[in-house]
């Protein structure tokens, strides 16, 4: 069962950037530029989860910058958001020497950071992007071909697992589907879920166990 997000109030995000900026909790303090702390609104309902920073992003210390964050910005824009109606983070802050993928004790040095993130915003939607971010979200070795397509519950909050923008822009194509095409395809479930009206202003539904068991498939 993925952790229970704790209250927002307790949460104080500018003490915990603060701490994050300075971290040397883990080997990649040592070859970084600077921290990559978040990107857009983290007051927004949506957030979104890529894996770590790159070249760019280390260099300009925002996530998302280069060619995977146009194409993340092309995708947004299609369900008419931009940057001011989402958050964008990583499961890591610091930059893998040659890209390489996160370690698992990174992870770990770096969760306390990304949960303070999504305790703090406690987003309507949290949009996994690739494998790293499922995992951590979902708790669970899946992988994001089978992941996707998919809705999960994550406290409040309902998760959509979608291929990472890097994977979509290397083409080919995964379980017999285009990253690109499943990504569009699940930003227009993004959107849904974001067009329903708030929980607290929604009617009491009969079958609400049968739809909450349809969302937790872990
Ligand atoms: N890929 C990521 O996962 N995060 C970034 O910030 C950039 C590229």
């Amino acid at each position: 069962m993925p952790n229970a997000p704790s209250s927002p109030a307790l949460i104080d995000i500018d003490a915990v950037r603060a701490a994050a900026l300075s971290c040397t909790k883990c080997r990649l303090a040592a070859g970084r530029t600077q921290v990559v702390w978040a990107a857009g609104n983290l007051e927004a309902d949506l957030l979104f989860i890529g894996e770590a920073p790159g070249f760019h992003e280390d260099r300009e210390g925002e996530p998302f910058v280069g060619a995977a964050g146009q194409l993340l910005d092309k995708l947004l824009g299609e369900i008419e958001l931009d940057r001011t109606k989402a958050a964008i983070v990583n499961v890591i802050k610091c930059r893998p020497p040659s890209n390489r993928d996160p370690q698992e004790d990174e992870i770990e040095a770096c969760r306390p950071y990304l949960e303070a993130q999504i305790d703090h915003m406690a987003p309507r939607v949290i949009v996994t992007l690739g494998n790293f971010a499922t995992r951590f979200i979902l708790e669970s070795s899946v992988g994001i071909t089978r992941a996707r397509g998919h809705k999960y519950r994550r406290g409040e909050a309902t998760v959509v697992p979608t291929f990472h923008p890097a994977a979509a822009l290397r083409g080919g194509r995964f379980g017999g589907v285009s990253p690109i095409d499943a990504m569009r395809q699940d930003f227009r479930v993004v959107r849904g879920v974001l067009d329903e009206p708030p929980p607290e202003t929604r009617p009491p539904v009969e079958d609400d166990a049968a739809a909450s068991e349809q969302l937790d498939l872990f």
